[in-house]
């Protein structure tokens, strides 16, 4: 807005002077600048604590929102079965968690801002500048649609990118994820270089990915700055002309202000269209937020609200794929049943199928055909919980939590008493070591139980799944880290103190399975065998040829 009056720069009978100051007012300049310096002082100051208060209860509402999405996700993720997961992988389920919902909450922060002010100056500026001139205004009717269709194109090749490089996040995130989480592996295996080699391609990808994706938003800017330049030269071009030549009646003050319009409206649109870009990338992001929320949980409570009975196994010509694709089998009409107190071995070659075949009992996955029964009952007839307060499961790399042992084996029972513990602890071995600890069972575990040996860690999940006193107990692969002394004085207490508890164990060395009332070969999915070990001595090529060879190694260490 310009002020001076003199020149014949404002007609006098223009609309803002002559409502809002009286004749006197107007004709002593000193004090009419002191007046209308004085509004304009305020207004600024007004727009400034506007401004602030803006930002601010946008950002309360951006945080707060961000907040909300992140416990429903996290919600919904508790929900999710073991397929769930692996069709999303747990880096990309971070991802989304951190990555995108920060997008998103970025976008929704940015719109709170912009939303009621950019179009409104938008608006009023158009107006204005019509007011004052309606075909000079015109322009802006070319100009605003002319911005309008870049925004829409950048939007467009922008899209892919943002998803692109949203994957590549994930990438980075699972690289992260897999380099601390393995750190000791990585150390142990001397793999550092090739490690960090493989961590810089993935950076230099998301770099890339990034870089074509912000490319965009930088072009924005000179974009916009381009069309307000070509503006302000046609406007002072045709506007000009216009009060040289005196063809109309424009005065030099409406042309400036008919500029200073212009900028505001570029400006406005300007503040729009980082808004809708922002949104255009938020919508990449929101669209994987929802493929979590709209992920159906594949595995869900059984309407029967009984508790498991008994420790009873059946599989009944069970096939189980882990894509859902009949061709690519994991476990082939399995039919096998096991009694209630009963101790099964489970033996064959990594990638057989073992854990597979156990994850099914306390219903971990569901069956592709056939049926899984607990207690007489079909697994998918008990509720969640019931069925796996049953059935405890000590799995093949479970993990252990940040916290202490007490803690830790709470997850198990959670009024455990300390006699409980010990009495689980006792079972497991793990008295021995926990006892050497000054702190015993109050000692801290670091995340994953770093500041345990790998034996103790086992020692540690079988107290926990010990402590529940549960219908059926499974150790896939539990002692492989164990020596042999104490694998076998686990099995005897396990034996002595769970007498009634179906024992389901899945190992590598036979020595461990060896003395079970019953031994289950697996081959490529299939049961190839099922009896006692002298049985399958005189039965099973398989189970003679793996005792055969770990016996000879043995022989081998001790000689
Ligand atoms: N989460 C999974 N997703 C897809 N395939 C899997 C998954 N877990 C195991 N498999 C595949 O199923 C087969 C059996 O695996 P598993 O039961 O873990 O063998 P193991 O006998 O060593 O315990 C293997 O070929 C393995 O690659
Ligand atoms: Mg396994």
């Amino acid at each position: 807005m310009s002020v001076i009056v003199d020149g014949g720069l404002y007609r006098e009978e223009d609309f803002m002077l002559k409502s809002l100051f009286p004749e006197a007012l107007i004709a002593d300049r000193n004090a009419f600048v002191l007046v209308v310096g004085g509004i304009m002082v305020f207004v600024a100051c007004l727009s400034m604590v506007c401004g602030l208060l803006s930002a601010r209860f946008a950002a309360i509402a951006g945080q707060g929102f961000a907040k909300n999405l992140r416990t429903n996700l996290l919600a919904k993720i508790q929900g999710f079965s073991f397929a769930n997961t692996d069709r999303f992988s747990t880096p990309s389920l971070i991802t989304r968690a951190t990555t995108d919902v920060n997008a998103v909450r970025n976008s929704m922060h940015q719109l709170l801002r912009t939303l009621t002010r950019s179009p409104i100056m938008l608006i009023m500026a158009t107006v204005m500048a019509f007011t004052i001139s309606a075909r000079l205004a015109l322009i802006f009717l070319v100009a605003i649609p002319l911005l309008a269709a870049v925004l829409f194109i950048l939007i467009k090749i922008g899209q892919p990118r943002f998803r692109k490089m949203l994957i590549r996040m994930d990438d980075m995130n699972r690289a992260v994820q897999e380099n601390l989480v393995s750190s000791r592996v990585v150390k142990a295996f001397v793999r550092g270089k090739y490690e960090s080699e493989r961590f810089e391609n993935t950076a230099e990808d998301l770099r890339q990915a990034t870089l074509s994706s912000s490319r965009l938003f930088t072009m924005t800017g000179p974009i916009q700055m381009g069309i307000m330049w070509l503006c302000t030269v046609l406007l002072l071009l045709l506007g000009g002309r216009e009060i040289i030549f005196k063809t109309t009646g424009l005065l030099t003050g409406e042309l400036i202000s008919m500029v200073s319009y212009a900028t505001q409206a570029v400006n406005s649109l300007t503040m729009l269209s980082w808004l809708v870009m922002s949104m255009s990338r938020a919508q990449a992001s929101l669209v994987r937020i929802n493929e979590v929320f709209d992920e159906k949980e594949d595995i869900a409570d059984g309407p029967s609200d009984a508790e498991v009975r008994d420790g009873s196994v059946d599989f009944e010509d069970v096939c189980f794929s882990y894509s859902g694709d009949a061709e690519k089998l994991a476990l082939k009409n399995i039919t096998l049943h096991i009694h209630s107190g009963e101790t099964v071995g489970v033996i064959g070659g990594t990638g057989e199928g073992k854990s597979t075949l156990v994850n099914l009992i306390p219903r971990f996955y569901d069956t592709l055909s056939g049926t899984v029964k607990v207690g007489g009952l079909d697994v998918k007839e008990y509720s969640l919980k019931a069925l796996r307060r049953g059935v405890s499961m000590v799995l093949q790399n479970g993990s252990l939590f940040s916290g202490t042992i007490a803690d830790n084996l709470r997850w198990g029972k959670q009024d455990a008493t300390e006699q409980e513990m010990k009495d689980a602890c006792a079972v497991a071995c793990a008295d021995e070591f926990i006892d050497r600890f000054p702190d015993g069972y109050e000692t801290v575990l670091e995340q994953d139980a770093a500041n345990l040996s790998g034996g103790q860690k086992q020692r540690m999940r079988i107290a926990r799944a010990v402590i529940k006193q549960p219908k059926i107990l499974i150790l896939d692969d539990s002692t492989s880290a164990v020596d042999m002394a104490t694998d076998e004085h686990i099995r005897r207490a396990l034996r002595t103190s769970l007498p009634g508890t179906t024992k389901i164990i899945i190992a590598q060395r036979i020595a461990s399975i060896m003395t079970c009332d019953r031994i289950i070969v697996l081959d490529e999915g299939r049961l190839s065998d099922i009896g006692t070990h002298s049985d399958l001595m005189q039965r099973s090529s398989i189970y003679r040829e793996v005792y055969d060879s770990q016996m000879r190694q043995e022989a081998k260490t001790n000689a």
